[in-house]
């Protein structure tokens, strides 16, 4: 990798753009696309007998962890224990040499996930880490590497590690499926060709929906506030989505659950307040239309984040929305990351902050 800009006008963009191409390094590790197999070469971590994953980080790579719970969870069956780091350490958890422990970092040093790792290893898990950075500590202290081959990221507001991650993490939970019966081989056939297909389709989304983000953005910057809302898998990208939002442009925004709207945030609808509302046309797209039709209700603006078989099902007004083309949930979380990305890229340059060194920000936070 040459580490400079190439054509970008900043690291951030370079990096969104070359996801196509990491996610295809990430996945040849993992997947061997002539068998369609899976192969996680974690003879380290024993999945099949694990009672339970823990899974520990911090910022960007905990949401990624958050998308991996739902996935061990479905695909493998395996209960997972996810917390951020400077909570997880501290917590005094139970934990038992049974669970097998996922630490997620990009750059492998941040203080207080190598904690968290370490009190793993006191109560006699197995680790693994999930890492950019193969030479880092928290590799180092592991028990097996998952790498995420991602190449260097140097934008602050991590994009590419992010879906390397989520590569990465989907390959494990596919293998350790495999290894607890809970994924057929003609599951994992299935699922391993629509991890394939990832670089392509995100290749084009890339292309598809630039000059509507960036259209959009010039709306965005004019806000103060703006919420984000998913459901699923989608969930951690709308808090994904709110975290990019407020690293890049100082745009205050949250990310919720869908269902969680009317427990609060629904008091803060207004016209001013955006509400970008991430729904693929999965088995939760009705609740979470819902959910927007509740938004449309009280005035709230909405942007649509959605696939072709979303938009079509769904005849609510929106400010904006954005459509990508139908995909397997297996791939939505690493396909719908794009247009939260650009979104937050482009806000930032419209409004020209320092985006890939936003203010007060660290791109590895070594001390606790
Ligand atoms: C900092 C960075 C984030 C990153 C987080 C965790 O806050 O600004 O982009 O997600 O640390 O870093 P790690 O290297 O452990 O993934």
């Amino acid at each position: 990798y040459v580490v400079d800009k190439g054509n970008h006008r900043h690291f951030m963009e370079k990096e969104i753009y070359e996801q196509p191409e990491v996610i295809s390094h990430a996945l040849s590790h993992y997947v061997d696309f002539a068998e369609n197999t899976i192969s996680t070469n974690a003879a380290a971590i024993d999945f099949k007998a694990a009672s339970g994953l823990a899974i520990s980080a911090c910022g960007t790579a905990y949401l990624a962890g958050l998308v991996g719970k739902y996935w061990f969870e479905r695909y493998a069956r395996l209960p997972v224990e996810i917390d951020v780091a400077s909570e997880f350490r501290y917590r005094e958890m139970p934990l038992s040499p049974s669970q097998a422990a996922l630490f997620i970092s990009q750059s492998g040093e941040t203080a207080d996930t190598l904690a968290s790792l370490r009190y793993c290893r006191e109560n006699g898990l197995k680790i693994g880490a999930v890492v950019n950075v193969r030479e880092s500590t928290i590799a180092r202290e592991s028990d097996a590497i998952f790498p995420i081959m991602a190449g260097p990221e140097i934008g602050v507001a991590s994009t590419k590690a992010f879906t390397c991650q989520l590569a990465v993490l989907a390959s494990l939970a596919i293998g350790a499926g495999k290894a607890r019966g809970t994924v057929s081989a003609d599951e994992e056939r299935a699922l391993v060709r629509h991890l394939a297909e990832m670089p392509r389709i995100m290749s084009r989304v890339l292309n598809l929906i630039q000059p509507q983000m960036e259209s959009l953005s010039r709306e965005l910057s004019k806000c103060k506030d703006v919420l984000y809302l998913g459901r699923g898998t989608s969930f951690p990208l709308a808090m994904e989505g709110a975290l990019k939002l407020k690293e890049i442009s100082y745009i205050h925004a949250e990310g919720y659950a869908a269902g969680e709207l009317k427990h609060g945030p629904i008091a803060l609808i207004d016209e001013n307040m955006p509400v970008i509302v991430i729904a693929p046309f999965d088995r939760f797209f009705d609740k979470t239309v819902s959910n927007m039709q509740e938004v449309a209700a009280r005035g709230g603006r909405i942007i649509f984040i959605t696939d072709e078989a979303g938009a079509a099902a769904s005849k609510l007004p929106t400010m904006a929305t954005i459509i990508l083309p139908v995909v397997d949930e297996i791939i939505a979380p690493m396909i719908f990351s794009l247009p939260i990305q650009l979104l937050a890229y482009h806000t930032a340059v419209f409004m020209g902050t320092d985006v890939d060194q936003p203010r007060n920000l660290a791109k590895s936070v070594t001390v606790e």
